[in-house]
């Protein structure tokens, strides 16, 4: 919920509506409402100016315009030496003296703006080259794309590992794939206990049909998870993580019926595995029931 305020205060903010603050957006406006109207008197004042000039000196009005007439040549002549135009008046020193039924050609020169692009690319180019080529200064596509896989594989691995961890006794389900790592949280953790094959010893036999608390995967997670802390079982929450806890779950449910040698005599009630149990379906999906 809070991430979802988030992003909406985030992108008010990058829309660039408002800042938030009421009393601020109204002074913003108000001040943009004086400009405005600074400018307009501005310009009201101007217009009588001129008014009275045009009537007391009109010389200095006149002069004015011709000064004006002549920038907006000189600033045309320059426009034209910029995209390589000639005046018509030139034309005539251009023509090349070939013709092809009446039609002659002109040799307009390049323009500049041409060249200049061009030249540009050339150095564009040079640069280029030297900087993630030559001297590897900058990183290239490949580089790049390298680099942006990398992080996506942490970014995936943090999420699988996070995935992981969301499962709990209600949803845990036997997966083949977790029994190699579950059988070394149990190495790790509960052989002292459980025996090295899960034959017993302080704690029950956890290979056969026997069970104090039930013998199917979640059964099992829940015992894992919380532990029977009056009977010796240690509640395994605070020291694995609920990925190991399903992990060593499946490997327990690959256990039955192992047959270990020096089985610990059977303890509980006899446990009927669940018809459609999980371990079947997982492994056998295509198993008609
Ligand atoms: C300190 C000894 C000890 C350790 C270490 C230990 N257990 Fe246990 N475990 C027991 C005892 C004792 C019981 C029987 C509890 C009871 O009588 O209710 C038990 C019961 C169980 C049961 C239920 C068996 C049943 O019949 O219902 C499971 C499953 C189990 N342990 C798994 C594990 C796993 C997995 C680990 C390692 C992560 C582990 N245990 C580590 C002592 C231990």
């Amino acid at each position: 919920m809070s991430l979802f305020l988030n992003t909406t205060v985030l992108n008010a903010a990058a829309w660039g509506i408002g800042s938030g603050n009421m009393y601020q957006d109204i002074l913003v406006v108000v001040l943009i409402v004086v400009m405005f109207a600074l400018l307009a008197t501005a310009l009201i004042v101007n217009k009588a100016m001129r008014s009275i000039l045009r009537i007391t000196m009109p010389e200095v009005l006149k002069e004015e315009q011709v000064t004006k007439v002549k920038r907006k040549e000189s600033r045309k002549a320059s426009w034209n030496k910029l995209l390589g135009l000639r005046p018509i008046s030139e034309e005539k020193d251009l023509i090349i003296d070939h013709e092809y039924d009446g039609i002659s050609e002109l040799d307009n020169p390049v323009p500049i703006w041409f060249n200049a692009l061009f030249y540009s690319t050339m150095t564009f180019a040079v640069v280029y080259i030297l900087i993630y080529h030559v001297f590897g200064w900058g990183m290239n596509q490949h580089q790049e794309y390298v680099q942006e896989m990398e992080k996506a594989e942490i970014a995936k691995q943090e999420y699988l590992a996070q995935a992981a961890n969301l499962i709990d006794e209600s949803s845990v389900l036997f997966d083949e794939t977790k029994v190699a790592a579950g059988s070394a949280v149990f190495q790790a953790n509960c052989v002292a206990c459980h025996g090295g094959a899960g034959e017993g010893g302080i704690g029950p036999n956890l290979t056969d049909k026997f069970w104090l608390h039930g013998g199917e995967i979640k059964d099992i997670f829940k015992t894992v998870k919380y532990g029977v802390p009056d009977k010796g079982m240690v509640p395994w929450e605070q020291t694995l993580t609920p990925g190991q806890i399903a992990e060593v779950s499946s490997y327990i449910v690959s256990l039955r019926d192992t047959k270990p040698a020096n089985p610990k005599e059977p303890q509980g009630t006899e446990v009927a595995y669940q018809a459609a149990d999980a371990k079947a379906a997982a492994t056998d999906s295509t198993k008609v029931q």
